[in-house]
Formats: structure tokens, sequence, C-alpha cells
């Protein structure tokens, strides 16, 4: 008999098959967001789980669904799983590192670039039909190339964005992180490590790349921004949760820094009223690892994981490896 999983979301025709060839498939194929008791239900008598960030793997799910011996996570981030409580019970967790960076980073630069340009402030003043004449002082905003480039998190994306930064835009980069990259890291990127409080007063455009843990909760809220330029821009493709978003939009609205470009939110995908009424950000539904082919490649690793880690394999990606070496 084969071994029952559940795909919690539509995922590509082609992943699904090939899940199928190997396993007996439950998927929730119109997509809707299931509350954590439809997700306990669907995962009853389940030995495998392939979830997204929107499927919150607690003590309570994995209490409930004994059977369960892997979840295989669509997403590099997995603050939705928690993964002490997986290994105390032998369920192996897996993500999709390394297929989205460069993607990941290329958004990060999009919405940088947008940000900083005023690209949405800019068009829809021009769809609402109010542009009439060009003015020296129309949407000025603030350059990108040789500006210093703030980088939090300078993991594998914070160091994709820092490549572009300084080779493409010519930036001076500056990061912090808690640990310093090694020199031969940080020199072909120009990088520098500075402490969290020269990072926020330096950076001219700051970006946000580390994860979302209790301990990153509010990197930036009220204190943060009043370090940082008035002329600052701020952009976060990490998590929501990490920005404070309601300090955020007070920020913008008094102008204490110039603008965000945002991609994630605070309890998404509800986004904080007062950021949908200031008109200095940028606000994008958790898109930067949405091209086809990133897409596609993180669904088929997702699927790999699972394949292999309920088929006696080697997951690729295995976020608590040590359930393996342990031997279920
Ligand atoms: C990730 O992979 O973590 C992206 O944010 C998509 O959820």
């Amino acid at each position: 008999m084969s071994i029952p999983v559940l795909v919690a979301r539509a995922v590509f025709p082609q992943t699904l098959e090939r899940l199928r060839a190997s396993f007996d498939v439950r998927h929730n194929a119109d997509d809707t967001v299931l509350s954590q008791d439809q997700l306990i239900e669907a995962l009853q008598g389940r030995q495998g789980l392939l979830a997204t960030g929107s499927e919150k793997v607690d003590e309570r799910l994995l209490d409930a669904c004994p059977k369960l011996r892997v979840v295989a996570n669509m997403a590099v981030g997995y603050n939705n799983i928690d993964i002490a409580a997986c290994t105390e019970r032998g369920v192996l967790a897996t993500n999709t590192p390394d297929v989205l960076t460069e993607t990941t980073a290329d958004f990060g630069f999009a919405l940088l670039l947008a940000t900083a340009r005023r690209m949405a402030e800019s068009e829809h003043f021009l769809r609402r039909g109010e542009w009439k004449k060009w003015s020296y002082d129309m949407f000025t905003g603030s350059d990108v190339h040789g500006a210093t480039l703030g980088i939090l998190g300078m993991g594998r994306i914070g160091q994709a964005i820092a490549r572009r930064g300084a080779l493409g835009f010519g930036m001076r980069v500056i990061y912090h992180n808690r640990s310093r990259l090694p020199e031969e890291t940080e020199l072909p990127l120009g990088a520098r490590w500075v402490d969290k409080e020269t990072l926020l007063r330096d950076a001219d455009h700051l970006i946000l790349v580390l994860p979302y843990s209790a301990e990153s909760h509010h990197s930036i809220g009220e204190a943060e921004l009043a370090l940082m330029k008035p002329t600052a821009t701020l952009v976060n493709v990490a998590r929501g949760g990490i920005v404070d978003d309601a300090a955020l939009a007070r920020a913008l609205r008094e102008q204490r820094i110039a603008a965000a470009g945002l991609d994630v939110f605070e309890g998404e995908p509800r986004v904080h009223p007062d950021l949908l009424t200031v008109p200095n950000v940028v606000l994008t539904p958790h898109i930067a690892s949405a091209t086809v082919a990133t897409r596609r490649a993180m669904a088929e690793l997702a699927a790999d994981n699972l394949i292999a880690g309920l088929t006696g394999g080697r997951p690729p990606s295995p976020i608590n490896p040590e359930v393996l070496r342990r031997g279920r």
C-alpha cells in the first residue's frame, strides 16, 4: 500500500504527478488556506505533508497527527514550523534553500529601486490622470548607484543582494549579521560588518533579509527607525513581524524616513491599514520568489525532500538532519 501524504495547497500539475507516482496523495486542489483544525483533520493517518508558509506545524498539530514523519516546506523560511517540536517527535522538516536565492535577490533589488525612485507613487499619479506638466522636482527620489546599502541578515540572499549592489550599482555595502562572514566572502562583495546601530545610522537604503524568530521580532521598531536617516529607504523581503508595521507607517507618514518597500507583512495577507494610506510605500503580496522557473524549482525540491524523506533516501535539504541520524 502506498504511503499517504497531504499536499496542503495547489501545486504544479507535474509536481503532483510525481508525488502521485510515489504516494497516496490527498490534495487541497481548490487551494483554500486550511484552518488548523481542517489541516489536522486532513492529515489524519498521513505520513507526509507538503506545506507552504501558510500551514502552521506546531505541537498541537504534531500531537494530533502522530503518524506524520516528514514535513516538506515549499519555502526557504520555516517560521511556520516548530522545529524543536518536530525534532523531539522524530519528524523530519525540510525547506527549499538555494533555488530561490537569485530570484529573491532580484526582487529585493527591484523593490529597492522602485522605492527609492518612487515608481509606484508616480505610476498611481499618472493613472489618476493627474500628470499635466513636467516639473523639475516632480517625484524626485534618491539615488541607488553609489549610495550606501545596508543589509540586515547576510545569508545567501543577503549576499546575492550585496553582489548586485556592489558590482552592478557601485554601492558601498555594510551589513549586520549575528556572525561576521569570513574575509574571503566579504572581500569580493566589498562588504563590511558593522554593529546594528551603525547600520541603521549609515545606510541610505536598508534591506532586511534575516529569518523571522522570537529574537528577530520587531527588529525594526520606533527606536530603530529613529536612528535612520530622514532620506533613507527601508525594504523588507524577509518576513512580516521583523518590522513593527504600525511604527513604520507612523515614520512614513511623518516623513521620518523617506520611503519603504514591503513584500511581507505582520499577519499577512492582512496589511496594516495605515500602510495602505501612506503614499511613500511600495506594497507587494509576498512575491519575491515568484518567477515560474523558481516556483517550479521550489515545488520540485519540496517533492524531492518528501519522496526521499519517506522512502529511505537522502532528502536534499533537511532542516533537522539529526532526526535522520538518530533513525526513526
Ligand atoms: C520563502 O521561501 O521563504 C518565501 O518567502 C516564500 O514563502
